[in-house]
């Protein structure tokens, strides 16, 4: 804040506390001089205005607010520039009170940290700790229970984009991930993303309705221009983030046009790094917790 600028806000509310003072002063004499009952002589719809003094309590609150905010300014900041005698700022108190937790919490954060992420699923209160990241950080993405919506992978199910150990969903979350589908609608042209995308739905694990004049078309420039990530046999590639195209899970929705669209157009999708945001032992939990989503069949057989 420039001094100039400091200098305006303070005289503008110090303008604004004196003119209360004012106010109140000229009201007061009006009290000792003005006579009960008498009418100023505006007169609305029938109802006429008294000349009466203000009330007593009215003016009690009105020196009580005015005390309360020479107070306040002079312990908190408000003035400009002065940051008030108690030394108090919005990002003091949150760093104190990210301090407390942190003190609260770390040893549990190191507890867990030295635990395994299997282990971790028999601790209901790390994977506590867990969702309660997850709800902060990453449920405006992956959806409140984890399982996204369109370009945004659900974390329930058995199927992972990068794959699925621990191991992998921990990279996911610190390092972030890009997946880079590049747009085929150039190369292809209308009739040959057609072509590839009817091989695609005959070679679909459950039976789908597709075109068989386009499929031999479609597999050679399937093999040609699409193997590299998504694999021969259409199983899709963990090290490129290549989804699988024969099950029956669409990250970008499976209709005829929704598939078209992704060929021609392409994708760059984008999860986040979280490692400057979450730090290791915070990522280490909701690691746990992401992974005991995909897992809760195996806890419940166990029992
Ligand atoms: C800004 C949106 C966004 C946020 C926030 C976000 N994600 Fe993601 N996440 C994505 C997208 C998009 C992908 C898919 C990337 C791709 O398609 O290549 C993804 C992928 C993942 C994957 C890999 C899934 C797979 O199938 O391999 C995991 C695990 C994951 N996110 C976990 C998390 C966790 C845990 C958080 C919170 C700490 C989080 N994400 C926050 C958008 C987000
Ligand atoms: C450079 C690697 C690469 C090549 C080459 C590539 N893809 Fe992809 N493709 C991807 C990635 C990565 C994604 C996932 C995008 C995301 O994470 O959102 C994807 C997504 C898709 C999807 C959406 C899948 C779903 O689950 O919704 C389809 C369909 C697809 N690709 C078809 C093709 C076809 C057909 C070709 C060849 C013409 C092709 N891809 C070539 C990397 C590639």
């Amino acid at each position: 804040m420039s001094n100039a600028l400091s200098f305006y806000i303070i005289l503008i509310v110090a303008i604004n506390i004196l003119g209360c003072v004012a106010l109140l002063f000229f009201t007061r004499k009006k009290k000792q001089s003005g006579e009960q009952g008498k009418t100023t002589g505006h007169v609305y719809d029938g109802i006429e205005e008294y000349d009466n003094p203000m009330p007593r309590w009215w003016l009690w609150l009105f020196y009580i607010t005015i005390v309360f905010a020479v107070i306040y300014l002079i312990l908190y900041p408000g003035l400009g520039k002065f940051k008030g005698v108690l030394g108090w700022s919005q990002i003091g108190q949150y760093e104190e009170e990210v301090a407390e937790a942190d003190a609260k919490y770390m040893p549990l954060f190191e507890k867990y940290a030295a635990m395994s992420v299997e282990t971790l699923q028999d601790e209901p209160e790390a994977l506590q700790m867990g969702q309660s990241i997850f709800a902060n950080t990453c449920f405006g993405c992956h959806g409140a229970d984890g399982r996204g919506g369109i370009g945004f992978p659900n974390l329930t199910d058995d199927d992972w984009l990068y794959g699925g150990t621990p191991d992998d969903i921990m990279y996911s979350i610190m390092e972030g991930r890009k997946g880079a589908m590049p747009a085929w609608g150039g190369a292809l042209g209308e009739e040959g993303v057609s072509q590839v995308v009817h091989y695609i739905l005959s070679e679909n694990e459950v039976e789908r309705t597709f075109k068989p004049e386009l499929v031999n078309e479609g597999k050679t420039k399937y093999e040609a221009m699409c193997a590299v990530c998504h694999s021969k046999d259409l199983t899709g590639n963990t090290a490129m983030g290549a989804p699988n195209l024969k099950d029956t899970t669409w990250l970008h929705g499976g209709s005829i046009s929704m598939i078209k669209d992704v060929i021609e157009n392409g994708i760059q999708a984008n999860m986040p790094a979280h490692d400057k945001i979450l730090g290791k032992q915070k990522a280490h939990l909701v690691t746990a917790y992401v992974y005991s989503l995909s897992h809760a069949d195996d806890e419940q057989s166990q029992q």
